[in-house]
């Protein structure tokens, strides 16, 4: 072990484990990158003005989990805690939306940091997929990407999840909401920090998780009952569409997310074998978020599916991936002449897209034979000055344990034959 540590809230992510991950992501991404969604990638950091603005100056995200830093130049600047902001700022930069092509549509994956109390799916340090479908307001474009994220927990095997739904509002009407909501919250017995945030932000006051601040909340008005006409039309089309879909959702009058910039539709993937941190994935339609940070009116929808909590409830539910063998040949010399060419043949196994490895470091017949066991590879090529004499070397299968001679010049094709 080394002096240093992964810092607190923080793991490493390291073979055998890591190619989960890898799964994962890719999973999520298909099914976006077959749906028109391009590929996006921004800095880590960004202006910490992007983030309180966009995030919201009210936030906790904003207020206590930002990892904020003031560059040499006098720059203040934030790792980012979420990709929507950046995204949304990357697009608008480069004039994306004037393309004449609305929706964009962007999706990304990365590392996000947020100073939060660590606990188990609760990093300080985790990785995200996100779509963001930047420029229309339109009830098909945030089915789809429910649609979308529901295809991609399925493809990967997830069955025990659910999908909450629910909508926030607009201008027009979450306002008036608001502020029945904070009359019924001043009547009630609260903490003075919780009586704080009901007059600075009153919907996450919903979110409380105490029992005894949900006993007092049975009561409270529910934004359901104040949709305007526009925004219960717009949700109802949300819904059709995602049921004709096929795919199942429960309408949670009470979600609120912790990030301010939502409006309208919004959602929660949730998984019940992980604990507290149960939400695996989530996101929503942010219609004034572009003019938050100095942009023309572009509604839009998004979403991030966390990838360590992804992975994770497939722990939960058991599920195990599918993986390609990251070996298929293990090639193992004995002697100089065989090891030029094994070596040569390896180069040549991977030129034609048959993963392989070499045993190196000239190790004796029993401890290579021991590493290619290791690799998991299905077959192990032996050659020794005696085969190379003969003009041939030996083929192993790893699972019958059957060894085959096979000649120097046949051996690639043979591999491709019996790999398929
Ligand atoms: P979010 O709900 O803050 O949304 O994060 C999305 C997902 O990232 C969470 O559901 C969770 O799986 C994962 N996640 C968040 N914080 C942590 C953490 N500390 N440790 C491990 N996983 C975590 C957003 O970030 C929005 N930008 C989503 C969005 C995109 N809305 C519209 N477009």
């Amino acid at each position: 072990m080394s002096t240093f540590k992964a810092p607190k809230g923080t793991y490493d992510l390291i073979p055998p484990n890591s190619a989960r991950f890898l799964a994962v992501r890719d999973a999520i991404s298909a099914p976006l990158r077959n749906s028109g969604y391009g590929y996006i990638e921004t800095p880590g950091f960004e202006s910490v003005e992007l983030f309180a603005r966009g995030v919201g100056e009210s936030t906790d995200i904003v207020t206590k989990e930002m990892y904020t830093l003031t560059t040499k130049g006098g720059s203040e600047l934030a790792l980012r805690p979420e990709g929507t902001a950046s995204v949304l700022r990357a697009a608008l930069e480069a004039n994306l939306h004037k393309a004449g092509n609305l929706p964009v549509k962007l999706w990304y994956s990365g590392s996000y940091y947020r100073y939060e109390r660590p606990q188990k799916g609760r990093y300080r340090h985790f990785s995200q997929v996100g779509a963001e479908a930047i420029g229309a307001e339109d009830p098909a474009l945030d089915a789809e990407l429910i649609i979308l994220a529901d295809q991609a927990y399925r493809s990967l095997g997830l069955r025990n999840f659910r999908i909450l739904l629910n909508s926030l509002g607009d201008k027009e009407c979450r306002p008036a909401y608001r502020a029945a909501l904070q009359d019924f919250l001043r009547g009630l017995d609260l903490d003075e920090e919780t009586l704080r945030r009901a007059e600075i932000n009153p919907l996450r006051v919903l979110d409380d998780k105490r029992a005894d601040v949900q006993k007092q909340l049975v009561g409270a008005p529910l934004l359901e009952d104040h949709l305007c006409e526009a925004c219960k039309a717009y949700h109802e089309e949300v819904r059709e569409l995602i049921t004709a879909a096929g795919v199942v959702f429960e309408d949670d009058p009470k979600l609120v997310r912790g990030l301010d910039y939502y409006t309208r539709t919004t959602f929660e993937f949730v998984h019940d074998g992980l604990g507290s941190q149960s939400a695996v994935g989530g996101g929503g339609r942010y219609d004034g978020l572009s003019e938050m940070i100095g942009g023309p009116a572009l509604p839009s929808v998004g979403w991030a599916l966390g990838v360590d909590r992804t992975v994770l409830a497939l722990e939960a539910e058991g599920v195990e991936l599918d993986l390609p063998a990251t070996t298929s040949v293990f090639a193992v010399p004995m002697g100089e002449e065989a090891r030029r060419l094994l070596f040569a043949k390896v180069t040549e196994l991977r030129k034609v897209g048959i993963a392989a490895d070499f045993c190196y470091g000239g190790k004796g017949l029993k401890s290579a034979m021991k590493s290619a066991h290791r690799s998991g590879a299905r077959f192990t090529v032996v050659a020794g000055e005696r085969d190379l004499a003969e003009g041939v070397v030996q083929l192993k299968d790893m699972e019958s344990g059957e060894q085959t001679a096979v000649g120097v010049g046949e051996i690639i094709a043979e591999l491709e034959a019996r790999l398929g």
